[in-house]
């Protein structure tokens, strides 16, 4: 190899010192799994039983009730961040996603449009900071399906009590306008090694 290209690439390391990464261990890799299908698992089983019993409006509540309680709860069981986070927010606070897990975010709307079936799409990876703190990042993709276009489709979709709620509650919503079978978001673990 040439001087100048060696350099070249040594001075390409110094400048972005960033993360490196590497692949967890399978048993950790499994512990996250079940935490994530937990909240997944929790969550439906909330929304569809008060959807059954007082509607789609009133399930709006619930929603902003359970999902921060839920993840809190399993965050609390853990020691882990565990939560959500969507392609487009509704909750900025809490749904927006940090670098890794947009990262993800990404490839999972690549690998969907590849043919790639989403349900057991997952992400997961060692990332150790510049400071040399390591943590476990683990994404499983959220997709669509009808049930959640009451309140995450286009304006045709949503019913209009459903719209004046999610009006009052969100006035920044952002994730309206998906269509059934596209990546919504993704439950999002962030576990300290
Ligand atoms: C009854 C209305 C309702 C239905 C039905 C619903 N959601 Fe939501 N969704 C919400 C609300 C409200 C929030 C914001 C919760 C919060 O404040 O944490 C939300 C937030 C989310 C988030 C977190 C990211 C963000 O935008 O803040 C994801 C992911 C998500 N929903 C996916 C789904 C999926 C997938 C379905 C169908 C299985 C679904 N939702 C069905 C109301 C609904």
């Amino acid at each position: 190899m040439k001087k100048s290209l060696i350099l070249a690439l040594l001075l390409a390391g110094c400048a972005t010192p960033a993360t490196e990464t590497a692949k967890p261990d399978p048993k950790q890799l499994d512990e996250m799994r079940g935490t994530a299908k937990a909240l997944l698992t929790q969550l439906g089983g909330k929304l569809k039983a008060e959807i059954t019993a007082n509607g789609r409006e009133a399930a709006v509540g619930v929603c902003k009730q359970a999902a921060p309680q839920i993840a809190a709860d399993l965050s609390g069981q853990t020691g882990w961040k565990v939560g959500r986070v969507g392609t487009r927010a509704r909750n900025a606070e809490s749904g927006t996603p940090d670098a890794w897990n947009a990262k993800a975010l990404a490839a999972f709307s690549e690998r969907l449009m590849q043919g790639e079936k989403p349900d057991a799409m997952e992400m997961a990876e060692v990332v150790t900071a510049p400071s040399g703190r390591s943590s476990l990042r683990y994404a499983k993709a959220i997709v669509t399906q009808p049930m959640c276009l009451a309140c995450h489709g286009s304006a045709n979709d949503i019913p209009e009590g459903v719209k004046a709620r999610l009006q009052t509650e969100y006035p920044m919503d952002k994730a309206t306008g998906y269509s059934a079978g596209e990546l919504r978001g993704a439950v999002v673990i962030e576990r300290p090694l």
